[in-house]
This record gives structure tokens, C-alpha cells and sequence, in this order.
């Protein structure tokens, strides 16, 4: 078996804060005994969707760019984690184009009725969102929220848990703030011991 997780990163900025927080995250996983798939979303070039609704009929995505290469990890995934910043109230455009082109999941899954989730791995695979913004409120996170549960809802891993940090203009630097490291980490851990146990079972 696996045990694998595939780790999104949706900024842009490599060894930014979001990114800090994610390779906590990822550090959890790994001590708990799962292996980390990688994907830097905003450096892969992933076309956005073109809406031509090939998906609706084959089980793949129609534009032929490489993508197939993520969508295989997803699909093979015991676990997800997306780690994103805020950008005007949603998630920033490459990682949106990269949820966007998940679509024949959708469509495999309530158009054709033929999940490519088998139940059993369903029952398994969990999703870990962080997600950090500049400004000092609390709605910031409203929209990269619903984004992200619908993605967990079409690729079939619950959403289950969550890291939200506000403020970060004013943070500056999240290293001031080793608790939400701390908790990015026993985020990830949580996620790889889950996954470890429903594997032994
Ligand atoms: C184009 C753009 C739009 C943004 N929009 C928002 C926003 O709507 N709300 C918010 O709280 N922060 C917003 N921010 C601030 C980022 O969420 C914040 O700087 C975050 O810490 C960036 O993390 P990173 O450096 O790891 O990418 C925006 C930043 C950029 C560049």
C-alpha cells in the first residue's frame, strides 16, 4: 500500500509563508509514516479549463499538457493537503486553474456515476487545508473555504481539518509564530497517523 499524500502548494512564492507552513505540515506526514507528493501548482503551467466537456464522456481531461501527471497523483493519493494564501477573497489563479481541470473527477463521479474513488479508498483519504491572509479579518477565508470543500467533495477526500491564520501583514514573518508552525505540523501528523491506521486495518 501507498500511504502517500500529495501536498499543493498554491502560492507562488517558494520558502514564502504559506510554503513554511505546508513543509511543517508535510514533515508531520512523513514522521507518521506516509511518503509526500509535491506539487507547486503556481510552476507547473496548467492550463486553465477550456470548457469543451470532453470530461463528460472520457474519462480525462481533453487538453493535453501534462496535467495528466497531477491528476494521477490525485487519484492515487491517500490523503491531500492544499496549502494556499488568500488572493482577493479566493485562492490565487494557477491554483484555481489546477481545482478547475480536477473537472473529470466530477464528472466521473456524478455525471457517469463511475467514481474513480473506489469506496474503500474513499473512506480513507482526508483533506488538510492551510490557508493564510494578509488583512486582520475574519471573512478573508470564506471563499478559498468553499472553494476547497467543494474540491474535497468532487475528488473524494473529506474535508476534515483546517489551519487558517489572518493578519499576516502585520505578522510579517509566520516563524513569529511557532505555535502555528507547531500546529501545521500536528496537522500533517494527524493526517499520515490516520492513514497509516485505516491502512493496518
Ligand atoms: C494579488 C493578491 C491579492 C491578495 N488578496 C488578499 C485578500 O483578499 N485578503 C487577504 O487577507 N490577503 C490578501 N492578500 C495577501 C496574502 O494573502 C498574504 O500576503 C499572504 O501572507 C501571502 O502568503 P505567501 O507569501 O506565502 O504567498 C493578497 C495578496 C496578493 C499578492
Amino acid at each position: 500500500m501507498t500511504k502517500m499524500v500529495a501536498a499543493i502548494l498554491g502560492s507562488n512564492i517558494l520558502g514564502g509563508n504559506t510554503d513554511k507552513l505546508l513543509k511543517e505540515a508535510i514533515r508531520g506526514v512523513e514522521d507518521a509514516g506516509c511518503t509526500v507528493e509535491r506539487i507547486n501548482a503556481a510552476h507547473i503551467n496548467v492550463h486553465a479549463c477550456m470548457q469543451t466537456f470532453g470530461c463528460m464522456f472520457e474519462p480525462r481531461c481533453a487538453i493535453e499538457d501534462g496535467f495528466d501527471k497531477y491528476f494521477n497523483i490525485l487519484k492515487k493519493a491517500d490523503g491531500v493537503i492544499v496549502a494556499s494564501p488568500v488572493m482577493t477573497y479566493g485562492v490565487p489563479g494557477a491554483l484555481k486553474s489546477f481545482i478547475d481541470r480536477c473537472q473529470p473527477f466530477y464528472m466521473a463521479k456524478y455525471y457517469r456515476k463511475q467514481p474513480f474513488i473506489k469506496p474503500d479508498h474513499a473512506k480513507i483519504r482526508k483533506m488538510l487545508f492551510i490557508c493564510i491572509g494578509g488583512m486582520d479579518k475574519d471573512d478573508i477565508f470564506v471563499g478559498p473555504t468553499l472553494t476547497m470543500k467543494a474540491f474535497s467533495d468532487i475528488i473524494d477526500a473529506k474535508y476534515s481539518d483546517e489551519l487558517l491564520q489572518n493578519d499576516m501583514d502585520t505578522i510579517g514573518n509566520i516563524e513569529k509564530k511557532p505555535e502555528v508552525l507547531a500546529a501545521a505540523y500536528e496537522k500533517g501528523f494527524a493526517l499520515g497517523k490516520g492513514i497509516v491506521d485505516a491502512r493496518q486495518e
